[in-house]
């Protein structure tokens, strides 16, 4: 057990001298503003657009292990870095904690100029509850678990204990006042991921806990604050919900399956309620110590429905999202970690309702590249934040096109934040098996087509444009390779024709005109190609924007 060793001490009074000798910034703590349909992340007064790269699970735990790593992530160009905080290693005997490697990880991501997001590994981490400290572990009947079918106990500690929940909220408010104490004037970390992709374990297929607590809990009614919110929210229900709700005839008392009617989905339902009490009253502790902006990130699974064997029984998926907000109301953000292939189907249904798109976690597997994601989570959707899973690794980075996405990105920063959730802008990605996509941005509609590069094989990936409408006829673009067509929106001359079209790079947020495109490079005024230059052929400043006019004409 490692006790509060001295120099944790020390480390922690020279980060909070530094905090307010040098360089502090506004006292006004990282937050989470509307602007229109959007929800931005506010830090230091200014919109923030995270473009983050998360470590591996145990990387943060060690600021020596990291040392050689963190000019890797800079030169990935990412902004922030997504960093785990076990339970075990802050709180390893009750009551005493030891924030030494964190502080490390703060003071080391300030040298280079980067935030963190710190992921709480508390009670859950990808189901299972494996970071709570030994002396949790070991009382398990103090702390009791999940038991399945025929009354196992499983290595995951379950939602109806008070026990549980009690001191999982107690560390997390602790790891929140540190990060207060050394982080309030700085706004090194910005916001708070609480436990990790928490649901059931879809090994061994269990649907609910079947401890005795939870035995209990299911035969019971189902608690006001659900049936209240549920009559209170019954027109705006994601419609999943309501039609399980409405087909068991729309009860508003009853036990669990009187309300929703017996079977899978239920008890999913009766999950995530447990999980979101539960995660609500440790965001309540953490909130009262330093409210941070903090949110959930749930693994999705494709397109399984409620109750099918291969979710987490209870994470916060998209059916489930009033559940969470009813139970968990603290909760700022429903977010979701993407691996699959419906990359664009999923932040389409996590942007429902008002839930702000955040994805802390995914990679660019096919059909998605990584910069393609960026491009469309931003321009599309309004993201507050992307993460590459495991930046740190060999296997990530540096990897040219992520770089190039991300600086683009970076050069984009301010007029992004200018035009997201005003519908002047948006993004579409394109199938280069499939047809043109079109999307309207402002007054004229974009035909967009993927395009391979000159001479180069086909792709297999979606190709990704972002389109911003600066005025009625001027616009800003960027794309991984697309070539893209014009038609008015609004009545009045039928035809679209392309005027000025330069390519440059935005310096703070004013932009640089370079070269003046026409001809070849705009198949002879008949559309443009936007392609971003990967960062280790041309300088940044090459990503790939262009600003252009359009005119009407008949
Ligand atoms: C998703 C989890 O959230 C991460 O912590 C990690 O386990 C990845 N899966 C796999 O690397």
């Amino acid at each position: 057990m490692k006790p509060q060793s001295l120099l944790s001490g020390a480390l922690v009074c020279f980060l909070a001298l530094v905090a307010t000798q040098c360089g502090t910034t506004s006292g006004e703590i990282p937050h989470l503003l509307k602007r229109g349909t959007a929800t931005q992340l506010i830090v230091d007064g200014k919109p923030f657009l995270m473009l983050g790269g998360e470590l591996s699970n145990s990387s943060g735990t060690s600021p020596e292990y990291m040392k050689p790593l963190w000019p890797k992530l800079v030169d990935a160009k990412a902004n922030t870095i997504l960093a785990g905080v076990s339970w075990n290693q802050i709180e390893p005997q009750e009551g005493k904690f030891d924030f030494t490697a964190l502080d490390g990880i703060v003071h080391d991501a300030r040298l280079h100029n980067l935030h963190l997001v710190l992921l709480w590994f508390g009670s859950w981490k990808n189901s299972w509850s494996s970071y709570p400290p030994d002396w949790v572990k070991k009382d398990y009947e103090r702390f009791p678990r999940v038991q399945i079918t025929g009354g196992k106990s499983i290595e995951v500690l379950s939602t109806l204990s008070d026990a549980n929940r009690d001191a999982d909220a107690r560390a997390f408010a602790a790891l929140l006042g540190h990060v207060k104490a050394v982080d309030s004037g700085r706004h090194t970390v910005l916001m708070i991921q609480v436990e990790n992709e928490i649901g059931l374990p879809s090994e061994p297929k269990e649907f609910r806990d079947r401890s005795p607590l939870a035995e209990k809990a299911y035969a019971g009614p189902v608690p006001k604050e659900l049936m209240d919110y549920l009559q209170q929210h019954k027109d705006t229900l994601v419609p999943e919900l309501r039609t399980v709700w409405e087909a068991a005839g729309s009860k508003t008392s009853g036990t669990w399956e009187e309300v929703f009617g017996k079977g899978t989905p239920t008890e999913e339902i009766f999950m995530g309620w447990n999980y979101a009490r539960y995660v609500g009253r440790v965001v309540e502790a953490g909130k009262a110590a330093y409210p941070l902006p903090m949110f959930m990130n749930a693994y999705t699974y494709g397109f399984a429905k409620a109750g099918e064997a291969i979710r987490n029984s209870g994470t916060p998926m998209p059916d489930l999202m009033d559940v969470w907000r009813a139970g968990a109301p603290r909760v700022d953000v429903l977010a979701l970690d993407i691996y699959g292939s419906d990359f664009a189907s999923f932040c389409a249904d996590y942007q429902r309702s008002g839930n702000p798109l955040l994805i802390p976690e995914t990679r660019g597997l096919a059909p998605y590249s990584m910069e393609a994601r960026v491009l469309y989570a931003f321009g599309r959707h309004d993201a507050i934040g992307i993460s590459l899973m495991g930046i740190e690794r060999p296997a990530a980075t540096p990897d040219p096109l992520l770089t190039a996405s991300f600086g683009l990105i970076s050069q984009l920063a301010p007029l992004i934040a200018k035009h997201q959730g005003d519908g002047s802008m948006s993004a579409v990605l394109v199938d280069p098996k499939g047809p043109p996509q079109k999307v309207q941005v402002g007054n004229y509609t974009m035909e967009v087509a993927a395009q391979t590069r000159r001479g180069g094989p086909p792709s297999e990936d979606f190709a990704a444009a972002i389109f911003i409408a600066v005025g009625p006829d001027e616009y800003y673009a960027a794309g991984t390779g697309v070539s893209v067509k014009f038609s008015p929106n609004a009545s009045g001359p039928e035809s679209a024709g392309i005027g000025t079209v330069e390519e440059g790079w935005f310096d703070n947020g004013t932009w640089v005109p370079s070269r003046q495109l026409a001809g070849d490079e705009t198949g002879q005024g008949q559309n443009l190609s936007l392609r971003s230059h990967p960062a280790d052929r041309m300088p940044d400043r090459f990503a790939g924007i262009q600003h252009f006019t359009l005119y009407r004409y008949r």
